[in-house]
């Protein structure tokens, strides 16, 4: 923790790493947690207690001491699913009404966004992004076209604008309509015609956003600053899913990467303190996209199973292989990572041996550097490793460490050239080893 900085946590890989874990984890160090871009897309896990809960919008320092969490301008915001969340939270008594505070910049996903989505996938066919469904493509387009609605806007003629905006976006769905097959305009007609009861719960959603604090989000992170307070950003998704750096175009719609924190919640890269990048001991994505060390065999199926790998938001399967070094090495690079999070590694804890993925061949020439398409032409290169076959989901300490999980450890931080200073070998709270000396 660095006071009157703030550090910064986000993924490295597609997603899923287990930031809403450690963001818990590492809450009590910091004054403020804050997120900085995406949306409900993102699904942040946290157990502890016994209990497990599933943060879609909502900052993952919500359980720890009544900490202030802010969501950012750079995020995108669905009240009638931030409602749902709000209330299921305040029900298992976790009151948030003063603490969290949202910013008046931070813009409106609307029902029609959601329903542009899977226009949009529908029109792409074969190429679709796969995404969750959520609507965010389709409001950080209106963003960056200047046509969307903010938080702010619900202060004022709000009805006006919104429905001048939902005009818009009936107008472009009717346009793709005329590019859709039967089924495809069947599909979108449903939603059309249940429209009005989502619509009902959202504008119900915007009502509820009134109370909570909307803020100025910007002032209030700069002057926590000034006042020497610390602050911790969260990052969504992960830097394979960054719009610019990504495996793009099956990427999400913002950045995902460090400098989103600056872009997502008005703070100079000056005041930026610690990276910290998180990645699983293997590797996961779900959606489509190139995936280079994806394990189509039974043992992709075992890390499937074992860690338990489906999306926290839509349920669907999450694609399993290898770590791959080349991806981290680039992801490590563009964030300015300078610490590691390794979780997961439990999962591995049962087998004979384990991969990295340490170069590609590329057309059959072998690069440690990560290229501009991974789509074809990639061949991962691998380095076997002994398994350490140890269970270790109760150890306390890295003193208790076998020898050939030290080795891993030493191994990966040799190859990404940064050290790993947690590891996460469980799911719950606990289960978390901070390494002396790191
Ligand atoms: P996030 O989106 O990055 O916050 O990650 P998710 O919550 O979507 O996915 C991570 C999943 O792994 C969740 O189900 C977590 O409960 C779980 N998890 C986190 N850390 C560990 C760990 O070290 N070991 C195991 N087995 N599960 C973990
Ligand atoms: P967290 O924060 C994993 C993926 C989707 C799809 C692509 C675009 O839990 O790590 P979108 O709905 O954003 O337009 O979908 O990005 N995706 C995620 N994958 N974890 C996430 O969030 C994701 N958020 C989006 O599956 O491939
Ligand atoms: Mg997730």
């Amino acid at each position: 923790m660095n006071q009157g900085k703030v550090d910064v946590l986000l993924g490295l890989q597609w997603g899923d790493e287990g930031k809403g874990k450690v963001v818990d984890v590492l809450t009590p160090h910091y004054d403020v947690v804050a997120r900085f871009q995406g949306g409900p897309n993102a699904g942040h896990t946290l157990e502890f207690n016994g209990e497990k809960y599933v943060l879609r919008s909502i900052p993952s320092g919500i359980f720890q001491g009544g900490k202030v969490n802010i969501i950012g301008n750079g995020v995108v915001l669905a009240p009638d699913l931030f409602m749902e969340e709000a209330k299921a939270l305040e029900a298992s008594g976790h009151p948030l009404r003063e603490r969290l505070h949202i910013s008046k910049k931070a813009h409106l996903i609307m029902p029609t966004h959601r329903v542009l989505d899977a226009a949009y996938e529908a029109q792409k066919g074969k190429n679709k992004v796969g995404t969750t469904g959520k609507g965010i493509g389709p409001t950080y387009t209106d963003k960056v076209s200047r046509t969307g609605l903010r938080v702010g806007d619900i202060l004022e003629n709000f009805p006006e604008k919104y429905a001048a905006a939902k005009e818009r976006h009936l107008n472009i769905i009717k346009s793709i309509m005329g590019n859709l097959d039967e089924e495809q305009r069947f599909a979108l007609n449903d939603q059309l015609t249940h429209l009005h009861i989502v619509e009902k719960k959202w504008l119900e959603g915007v009502e509820y956003l009134r109370q909570f604090p909307i803020v100025d989000s910007e002032h209030e992170i700069n002057q926590i600053l000034r006042s020497g307070k610390s602050v911790l950003c969260e990052g969504a998704q992960g830097t394979m899913l960054d719009v610019d750096f990504g495996s793009y175009p099956f990427v999400t719609s913002s950045n995902t990467i460090c400098a989103g924190a600056c872009t997502g919640l008005g703070i100079g890269p000056n005041k930026i303190g610690e990276v910290f990048g998180i990645m699983k001991a293997y590797c996961t994505r779900v959606g489509a996209g190139p995936f280079p060390t994806e394990l189509f065999d039974e043992t992709g199926k075992k890390i499937r199973d074992l860690g338990h790998e489906y999306g926290a938001v839509t349920g669907r399967e999450r694609r399993c292989g290898w770590i791959d070094l080349v991806a981290l090495r680039y992801s490590i690079m563009v964030n300015g990572v300078t610490q590691l999070i390794m979780m997961k590694s439990d999962v591995l804890d049962g087998f004979d041996t384990i991969k990295a993925c340490t170069s590609y061949k590329v057309n059959g020439v072998e690069t440690r550097d990560f290229p501009y398409n991974i789509e074809e032409g990639i061949e991962p290169v691998y380095v076997e490793l002994p398994g350490w076959k140890t269970d270790m989901t109760k150890f306390t300490c890295e003193c208790q460490f076998p020898k050939a999980f030290s080795d891993y450890i030493a191994f990966l931080e040799k190859e990404l050239e940064t050290p790993i200073t947690i590891i996460s070998i469980g799911p719950d709270r606990e289960q978390t080893i901070v390494r002396n000396g790191k």
